[in-house]
């Protein structure tokens, strides 16, 4: 087993990396109950099917509260269900819960963990690509609101991170490729070796460098989330996370969130991102063509199925939580591998730019 550590003081915890972890989690999960803590897993009814043999090896009777998968999940109601069965279990401040499953289950699991008793520790067990390389570090923790995306929520870091790849043989192909959209963007924004990798042969389920990539891309966020846990940075800082998120939040907002997986969304997001980028000078357009190819090869949309229309998108865009006394901020390149943030950017430039991804802009 190979260990990153996130340094965050108090705070710091490890993520741990395998092909299969299922006899550390066991060793940490009887380690627990030898101290008399407890522990619950909570996680989604899919993964509690197609990853049975691996749940009951990694956490034998443990109790187990699976929900409905999906997005809707992480809502007000789920966390009252995930609180009330944390309360059944008579879990106290010394227990531990355990989410496993994609980002949903980490973000709502996480947020209840972070609510319960002030604050109780949490692991996270990814079991999709886009939460081992994304959501499960960082400790951004929270739910949805009829009025928008993860607008409740909570900094509440983990107390480990466990990453078994075998877990992803059951991830559907389009949820792997959604995954890869923010490698993708973790190469544009900070390893522009990884990028090139990426370029030289597309990864999938199968590559041998997979988890080394996925390594790669924890030890950035990891990075980026040591200098900037909280997100104060003024300029830069954790904020960085976000590329291509400005526009992605915007296209999954108008279509409801049921066209694009957020991945997708994303992807289509650095497109217009790396647009942005060459309008305002920062790289040339054979670098956009070059992210552009990147995105495609890895099965991801490079633009609008259907296109939709600019003034839905600028509306999206404005109920944004990234904005900021009225201002947007975008993510651009400086170049591939090295990001900035900039607040001045002229909404001419941003509706060029969704043009460019088919936005229809009259
Ligand atoms: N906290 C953060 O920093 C952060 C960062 C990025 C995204 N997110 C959040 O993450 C969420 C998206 O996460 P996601 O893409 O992992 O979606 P998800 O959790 O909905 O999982 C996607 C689908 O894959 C299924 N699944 C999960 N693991 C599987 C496996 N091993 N085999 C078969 N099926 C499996 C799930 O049941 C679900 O149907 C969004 O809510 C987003 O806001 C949070």
């Amino acid at each position: 087993m190979d260990t990153l550590n996130v340094s965050l003081g108090a705070r710091s915890y490890p993520i741990c990396f395998g092909r299969s972890l299922r006899a550390e989690v066991r060793t940490a999960v009887e380690s627990l109950r030898g101290a008399g803590q407890k522990l619950v897993v909570v996680t989604d009814r899919h993964v509690a099917a197609c990853q049975a043999e691996l749940l009951r090896d990694m956490f034998g009777d443990v109790p187990l509260l699976a929900l409905e998968p999906g997005e809707a999940t992480k809502s007000l109601e789920s966390l009252g269900r995930v609180l009330d069965f944390m309360a059944e279990q008579r879990l106290d401040r010394g227990s531990v819960l355990a989410a496993v499953g994609g980002g949903v289950m980490g973000d709502l699991a996480g947020f209840a963990a972070a609510v319960y008793l002030r604050g109780v520790a949490f692991w996270q067990v990814p079991t999709t690509l886009l939460a081992m390389v994304d959501s499960s570090v960082g400790g951004k923790t929270g739910i949805n609101l009829k009025a928008g995306k993860n607008l409740v929520g909570s900094f509440h870091q983990p107390s480990r991170v466990m990453i078994g790849t075998e877990v992803l043989e059951t991830l559907p192909p389009r949820e792997f490729a959604a995954g890869m959209a923010e490698v993708i963007k973790c190469g544009l924004l900070g390893d522009a070796a990884l990028f090139a990798d990426l370029e030289r042969s597309p990864v999938t389920v199968r590559s041998p460098e997979l988890a080394s990539i996925i390594r790669r891309c924890c030890a950035a966020k990891a990075r980026v989330v040591e200098a900037d846990e909280f997100e104060r940075a003024k300029d830069g800082g954790r904020a960085l996370l976000n590329l291509g998120h400005t526009f992605g939040h915007a296209i999954e907002q108008v279509t409801a969130y049921r066209r694009y997986l957020h991945g997708e969304a994303v992807a289509i997001g650095l497109v217009a991102a790396a647009r942005l980028s060459v309008d305002l000078g920062l790289i040339g357009s054979v670098d956009a063509t070059r992210i552009r190819a990147v995105i495609a090869s890895h099965g991801l949309p490079v633009a609008l199925g259907e296109p939709l229309a600019w003034p839905d998108l600028l509306a999206a865009m404005s109920r944004d939580k990234k904005v900021r006394a009225g201002k947007l901020r975008f993510v651009v390149l400086d170049s591939i591998g090295r990001a900035a943030t900039r607040d001045d950017v002229a909404p001419d430039l941003v509706s060029a730019a969704f043009a460019s991804v088919g936005a229809r802009v009259d």
